[in-house]
Parts: structure tokens; sequence; C-alpha cells
């Protein structure tokens, strides 16, 4: 019996295909019949949290009999002190997928239409489909951003969002504010543009910041960030965004009861007191970066300007075959079949695995 014929799914849920989260290090080692794997696909920091978080989560888990505060209340406050803004345009959500779920469920009814780039973050199409919504994808330019006056043309009557992911995933490609508002300027209102900054943290500073720069300027602006990157928090599961108070009421609505659990909480407060540490490791991935790069031009590869905790390598038809081979000597990168690889900066011992595999898959570049 198929699945649709037990109970009556929405057309357009039994369309969508199972979720598929990147391969883990376990599964690859099972496949391959190797040990010692290593996993450089889901964009996670190498690092465990900080000590102070670890300890932070112990002490919040010793009261998970009872149900945390429902609107994360003190991490609002401690992000708009943080973020010098009111804590009532800030929310705190269950990853920025949570909130991004929020938003499509608040704003985008079925065959309303939902502008984005692409390629870009994998679930802004699976949550238009969510919604019954008409995704219009927009080619990235020659130089793999964004393409502000075709996204602009975009827009029609029919379009209630268009989602910006800076730096953008798989690239890792940024927009600056100043194209940002150039698009802002040109878009109605009444779309909802939200500007992604999972990776916030690695981006260089020079590209400027949404929040300061165009949240107080757009009230149609929503910022989403995260503490599954910089702060090495992904099995946690804390994300929050910035925006306008009355965007911040309506995308509250949404928020599953008690989604953002006590551990998560806890972490979060403990992440926001601790900056100074994760700015150092940070700095750490970003070091890291630049060597993988130096290493992966002398070897002849060519890529975009990398603004995120990974490096993009556009191997085209060879994609597939290259991944295979990387697995099979224990580096699980993230494919996208026909264009490339997205591979995470790691350890610097997990990065040289990953070179050194290279070359010898490839014989680079
Ligand atoms: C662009 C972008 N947005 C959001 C996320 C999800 O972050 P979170 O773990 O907070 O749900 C990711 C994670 O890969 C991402 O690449």
């Amino acid at each position: 019996m198929s699945p649709e014929q037990i109970g009556r799914p929405r057309q357009v849920i039994a369309d969508l295909p199972a979720y598929r989260p990147g391969k883990g290090a376990r599964q690859a080692e099972a496949e391959h019949g190797i040990t010692d794997a290593i996993k450089l696909a889901s964009n996670e920091n190498p690092s465990p949290p900080l000590p102070a978080i670890i300890d932070a989560i112990a002490r919040a888990a010793a009261g998970s009999n009872r149900y945390a505060d429902h609107r994360a209340t003190e991490v609002r406050a401690a992000l708009a002190a943080d973020l010098r803004v009111d804590p009532e345009q800030v929310t705190v959500g269950n990853g920025t997928v949570g909130l991004l779920q929020q938003l499509w469920l608040s704003y985008v009814d079925p065959g309303d239409e939902v502008v984005y780039p692409w390629r870009s973050f994998e679930v802004y199409p699976v949550y238009t489909q969510e919604m019954a919504g008409r995704a219009v994808t927009v080619p990235l330019a020659a130089d793999l951003g964004y393409d502000v006056d075709a996204l602009v043309a975009a827009v029609t009557e029919r379009t209630k969002l268009m989602v910006l992911a800076t730096p953008n995933n798989p690239i890792g490609v940024a927009c600056t504010t100043t194209e940002l508002r150039t698009l802002l300027e040109q878009v109605p209102e009444r779309v909802i543009v939200c500007i992604d900054e999972a990776y916030r943290e690695f981006l260089d500073p020079g590209f400027g910041d949404p929040v300061t720069e165009l949240v107080p300027e757009f009230p149609n602006v929503l910022v989403t960030r995260t503490m599954s990157k910089a702060h090495g928090l992904a099995g946690v599961r804390v994300g929050y965004a910035i925006g306008h108070p009355d965007v911040i009421t309506t995308i509250d609505k949404t928020l599953v009861p008690f989604a953002v659990n006590a551990l998560a909480q806890a972490a979060a407060l403990a992440a926001i007191e601790h900056q100074d540490e994760i700015a150092r490791s940070v700095d750490r991935i970003l070091a890291e970066r630049a060597r993988v790069e130096v290493e992966l031009a002398a070897a002849g590869w060519t890529f975009p300007n990398h603004q995120a905790n990974f490096v993009w390598l556009a191997l085209g038809d060879r994609t597939d075959e290259v991944t295979l081979q990387l697995e099979k000597r224990g580096v699980v990168v993230r494919p996208f079949s026909g264009e490339g690889i997205r591979v995470t900066i790691g350890t610097p011992a997990e990065n040289d695995r990953f070179l050194a595999a290279l070359a010898e898959v490839t014989g680079s570049g």
C-alpha cells in the first residue's frame, strides 16, 4: 500500500520528497567498510561547545521536569541588549529552519510567490511547496553572487516573500548591505525580505550589518541568524530573528509551543555571555579557511569569494564520482549533483585529510 492510501495527505506533502540530511561519518563507514571517516558535510563547527555552555546545559537539564518559558523571554532580552534593538524586535526559534518555517506559514498562502536566488539553501523550495506556494527562482550572477536587478524584476503582485541567504549556502558568496539597500529600495513594503545570515560570524565585516543598517529603515526586512554554526550549537537548536515588531508578533503566532527548549535557552544565554571565546573559535576557522584556499589555489583550483565556514568546488559532471571517491577515503562532503561539492572547514587535521584525499582523487586540480 502506498503511503498516500493511508489517510489523505495534502497533495503538496505527498509530492514532497522525504527530507535527507547530509550523510554522517558512521553511515559512510558502514557503506564503504572503512573506519575513521570524517564529516565535512553540514557546516558544523568542528569544536565542541565552550565548557561554560556545556555547564549551563547540564544545570538546565536538572530542571527539565518543567516546561520552559515559551517565549524565551530572557534570551530575547539578552539578544536585544547585545544587538542594541528593542526586545519586541527579536524572536527566538527552533533553529533558523524553525523560524523560516514560521515565516512561510505566516506569510505564504497557496499560489503566493516566493522569490529566491538559485542555487541556495534547500529548505526554501521545500517550505514553498509545503505552503502550496509558487517558487520563483532567479539564477546567480556570473561571480555566483546575486543578480539584484533580476531579483527585483522577479517581484510581482503575487510575491509575498523574498529570501536571500548571505553568505549563500552552498556557494559562500555574500551580498553587501549597499547591494541589499539597492534591492530594498525597489521592492514594495508588502513583500517580506528575509536576509538569512546563518553564516554571519564568518563574513568580512566590510560587507556591513543589515541589523543596524537596514532593519531600522525597512520594516519589511527580517534578518535571521543562528547559534548552529559559529557558536557550535547545531545539535541544540537556537535560531533568532530581528525585524519590525509587527512582523515579529506575526511569526511568533506560529511558534510551536515550547519549541525552544530549556536546554537551548540556557545554552543561548551562556553563548551570549561568552562571545569573545566564540569569536576566537571563528578566527581559528577563518585561518583554516584561508589556509585551505591557499592550498587549493596552489593545486590549480579556482573558487568564488567564500565568506562562510565552507568552500565550494564547482566540479560539474565530476561531482558524484569525486564525492564517492572522497567518501571511500573517509572524507564525507556535501555533493550537489552536476554542480559541485561543498566542504566544511574542519579541524586542521580534518582539512589536511580532505586536501590529501582531493589531490589523490582528482590528481588536483
Ligand atoms: C543559509 C542557511 N540558513 C539556515 C540554516 C539552518 O540553521 P539552523 O541550524 O539554525 O536551523 C543553514 C544551515 O545549514 C543555512 O545554510
